[in-house]
C-alpha cells in the first residue's frame, strides 16, 4: 500500500489492487504503462511518489496529448504512434489496464512487452469483459441506447479493423489464448486473478468521497478472499470469471 496508505484508481478494484502493490514496493521503479489512455491517477501517483519513473506508450492521438498535459513537469515520458516498435525501456514493472481486449495484433502486443521487461520484472496484464456484457434493465427502456451501441460496436470490431479501422477493434480475451501469446513472446504465468465484482462496482459509483477510500479498502480485501478461500467453492475459475469481468494475469520472463 502506498506510504500516505492511499488507495488510488477509485472505481476499479483490480487497478486500485495493483497499484497498492507497486506503491508498496521500495524505489526506484521504473513503471511502464502499456496503453496508458489519458493517465488515469498517475499524475497523483508520481507526486507522491518522486522515486518512481513513468513511462506510457498510447496509440491513440487525442489520448496521447491530454495524458501528455496531465503528465507535464513530472518524472513521466510518452511515447506514441510506430515509437513502440523500438521502445527501449526496461521496466521493473508493466501494467497494461483493460487494453487487450482493443488490441488487434496481439502476438505484437506481447512480443513488445516482453523485450520491454527487465529481467526480475513483473507484468500486471489486466484486462475487461464487462463492456461484452451488456444488460438491458427492461424497466427502464430510455437507458437502453448505450449499451446496445457498445454491443453494436463489439459485433463489428473485429470487421472493422480488418477494413483499416485498427482503433476500433474490440475481441474478448480467453484465458488460454492469453496462456499461449504469453508463452509464445518467453513470459510465463505466475498467478490469475478475478475482481470487479459488479455488484461492488455498481455500488462503488454511488459511494461519496468521503467513503470511498474505506471502500476501496473493503472491496479489495472482499475480493481478495474470494479469489483465496472461496473460488473452488464458488465452483472455481469460470464462475470467478462470470461474476468478476476483470481478470489479471501476473506474467514474468520465463
Ligand atoms: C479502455 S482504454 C484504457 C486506458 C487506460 N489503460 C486506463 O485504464 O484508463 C484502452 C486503451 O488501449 C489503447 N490501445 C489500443 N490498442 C493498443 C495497442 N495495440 N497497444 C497499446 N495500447 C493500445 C487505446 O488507445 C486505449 O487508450
Amino acid at each position: 500500500m502506498a506510504a500516505s496508505g492511499r488507495l488510488y484508481w477509485f472505481g476499479n478494484a483490480a487497478k486500485a489492487r495493483i497499484v497498492a502493490e507497486i506503491m508498496a514496493r521500495p524505489g526506484p521503479l521504473t513503471i511502464f504503462d502499456y496503453g496508458a489512455g489519458t493517465g488515469g491517477d498517475w499524475p497523483e501517483i508520481l507526486r507522491e511518489r518522486p522515486d518512481f519513473r513513468l513511462v506510457c506508450y498510447e496509440p491513440h492521438a487525442p489520448s496521447v496529448r491530454r495524458l501528455e498535459e496531465r503528465l507535464q513537469g513530472l518524472k513521466a515520458e510518452v511515447h506514441a504512434g510506430d515509437a513502440i516498435a523500438t521502445l527501449a525501456v526496461q521496466a521493473d514493472v508493466i501494467v497494461s489496464f483493460s487494453v487487450l481486449a482493443q488490441v488487434y495484433d496481439r502476438p505484437a502486443y506481447f512480443a513488445h512487452a516482453a523485450r520491454c521487461l527487465a529481467p526480475g520484472g513483473v507484468f500486471y496484464l489486466n484486462y475487461d469483459d464487462g463492456h461484452f456484457r451488456q444488460k438491458l434493465d427492461l424497466n427502464t427502456p430510455g437507458a437502453w441506447v448505450g449499451p446496445l451501441k457498445e454491443h453494436l460496436g463489439n459485433l463489428g470490431g473485429r470487421l472493422w479493423a480488418r477494413l483499416g479501422r485498427e482503433s476500433w477493434h474490440q475481441r474478448p480475451a480467453a484465458a488460454a489464448e492469453v496462456e499461449a501469446l504469453a508463452k509464445g513472446a518467453g513470459l510465463k504465468v505466475t498467478s490469475t486473478r478475478y475482481e470487479n465484482l459488479a455488484s461492488l462496482k455498481a455500488l462503488a459509483k454511488t459511494v461519496p468521497p468521503e467513503k470511498q477510500q474505506a471502500f476501496a479498502r473493503f472491496w479489495i480485501e472482499t475480493e481478495t478472499r474470494l479469489n483465496a478461500d472461496f473460488a473452488e467453492a464458488a465452483g472455481g475459475e469460470t464462475n470467478l470469471w462470470r461474476e468478476m469481468g476483470s481478470r489479471t494475469t501476473t506474467l514474468v520472463r520465463a
